[in-house]
Formats: structure tokens, C-alpha cells, sequence
């Protein structure tokens, strides 16, 4: 299973390197906006560091603004991938990008029939939102699970990379269902590590070790 940080902030993201977690990045509009650095600035920093994958996301709605969009951040380093909205025009854009070797990832996923929809125009990742669906009282790793099984059936080569993780639970779910990638905060990434039952034992041998005569 593959992690991406959901994160444009470059400390973050080095710190999930250094960790070995992280196979690459996903950023959007929000995301950007929340470091208060321009965007060019941002997304040169994180390519900088990043050998992965890296999702840019377009910020237009326009088949042909989308289509001009994607290709210049396509030409911005190889490992780009361009976030593309789930609508008609979107849709059509990661057609275009599928026939020109634009890698794609097709973002704000809520429906099976929708990632059933982004696979048959050539997307690259699919990203279905689980923690904003269960926002609203539905269940975001229930579609994850429809989507597996859709995409196996038909063998789609579109990799759905689970997006809007709140919590450990949300990974092992996603990891138990075989999710081919997990896009995940950092803050989460510092909550799998953690397990009550593992600061107790190092407690414990902290403290036994102090007890071992020196010689
Ligand atoms: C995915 O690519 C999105 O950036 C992200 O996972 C959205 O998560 P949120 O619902 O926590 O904003």
C-alpha cells in the first residue's frame, strides 16, 4: 500500500520522508492556501524533495481552461500528476490527458457509479472522500469497498487512493480492503505510531535498564 501526505506544507512533508511514509503527495486548493505562499512557490518546494507522485490540482471548470491548465502543470516536472474535477468536463479533460500521458487523479469522489466513470475515461487515481462522507452520516469506507470490487471486476487499471482520512481507523480499513494508496494528514501519520501498550513497555524498560549493574 502506498502513503501520501495530504499536505502542502513543506515541513510536514519532509518529516513524512525522513519517516519512510512518504511515497508521495496530494495537495488542493485549500491545502495550498492554508501555508499563505503562493502557489508556484509551494508546489516548486515540495517537487524539490519529492521523487513520487504529486497531485496539483487544476482551478478552473472549463473542458478547454482545464485541458490549457493540466498541460502546464504537466510540463512542470514528471512526477506531476493533474487533480481533475469529477464532472463532464472534467472527465473529458482525463480522457484528453489519458491519450497524452498525462498522469490523472480525479478528485472528490462520492459515488461508486462516479469512480465507475473516472476509470472508464483512463484516470490515473481515484479519489473517493470518506471522511467527508461520513460527515454527513454515511459511510465512506462502504464506498471504498464498492469501488475495489467494481474495479476488480472489470480490471480497471485505476488506483483508488483512499482521501479525507481523519483517523488510524480510516487506514486500517482502507489497508485491510487492499486501497492501492491512502492519502493521509500528518497529523494522522503521528497517530498510527501510537498504542498505549507500547509507551508502557517502554516505560517499563526505560526503567528496568536503570536497574542493570554497570561492568
Ligand atoms: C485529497 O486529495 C484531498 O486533498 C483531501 O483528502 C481532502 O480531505 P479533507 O476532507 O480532510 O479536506
Amino acid at each position: 500500500m502506498q502513503f501520501f501526505i495530504d499536505s502542502a506544507d513543506i515541513d510536514e512533508i519532509q518529516d513524512a520522508l525522513s519517516m519512510g511514509m512518504c511515497d508521495g503527495v496530494t495537495t488542493n486548493p485549500s491545502l495550498v492556501a492554508k501555508t499563505g505562499k503562493p502557489f508556484r512557490k509551494v508546489i516548486d518546494a515540495i517537487l524539490d524533495i519529492v521523487d513520487g507522485p504529486v497531485s496539483l490540482e487544476v482551478t478552473t471548470l472549463s473542458y478547454d481552461e482545464i485541458m490549457a491548465q493540466a498541460r502546464e502543470l504537466a510540463a512542470i516536472a514528471e512526477n506531476v500528476v493533474v487533480k481533475l474535477p469529477l464532472t463532464p468536463p472534467g472527465l473529458k479533460a482525463c480522457r484528453t490527458c489519458y491519450s497524452e500521458g498525462i498522469a490523472t487523479n480525479v478528485t472528490l469522489c462520492f459515488s461508486p457509479t462516479q469512480a465507475l466513470l473516472a476509470a472508464k475515461a483512463g484516470a490515473t487515481y481515484i479519489s473517493p472522500f470518506v471522511g467527508r462522507l461520513d460527515d454527513i452520516s454515511s459511510d465512506g469506507m462502504r464506498l471504498i469497498e464498492e469501488i475495489l470490487s467494481i474495479y476488480e471486476h472489470y480490471e480497471f487499471e485505476t488506483q483508488v487512493l483512499v482521501a479525507s482520512v481523519r483517523h488510524p481507523q480510516h487506514l486500517a480499513q482502507a489497508a485491510a480492503m487492499g486501497a492501492h494508496v491512502a492519502t493521509i494528514p500528518h497529523k494522522v501519520i503521528g497517530q498510527l505510531f501510537k498504542h498505549p501498550l507500547t509507551d508502557l513497555g517502554l516505560d517499563q524498560f526505560m526503567a528496568d535498564w536503570k536497574k542493570v549493574p554497570a561492568g
